[in-house]
């Protein structure tokens, strides 16, 4: 079973192949910011891979997009996007000066989509 690893704290996380690294870190309370939800909009996910890039799933136009946005080139990969395909990984959560600012998106009405 791959594990993850979370800098700076260094918790280890036993996952299931294909979990996010999002996933991963919430399922085990490990704080990461997801203001978009997963939804791979707002890069507050953002990691640094620091080792097992291989072991990640291929990153996706949209994900490269979403990281161009904000000048972000790999090692840096958004955790929503980013899924455990085997061996071992190791990402660093990124420090912030400052909470992202909270999603103002209003809800969907219930049954539409
Ligand atoms: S949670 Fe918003 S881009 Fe990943």
């Amino acid at each position: 079973m791959p594990t993850v690893r979370y800098l700076p704290a260094g918790q280890v996380v036993r996952v299931e192949p294909g979990i996010s690294v999002l996933d991963a870190a919430l399922d085990a309370g490990i704080g990461l910011y997801h203001t978009c939800g997963g939804n791979a909009s707002c890069s507050t996910c953002r990691v640094i891979v620091r080792e097992g890039q291989a072991q990640l799933s291929v990153m996706e136009a949209v994900e490269a997009q979403v990281l161009d946005a904000f000048d972000l080139r790999p090692p840096y990969r958004l955790a929503c996007q980013a899924l455990v395909l085997g061996g071992d990984i190791v990402v660093e959560i990124p420090g912030r000066e400052r909470a992202p600012r909270p999603n103002k998106t209003p809800p969907l009405p219930e049954g539409a989509v």
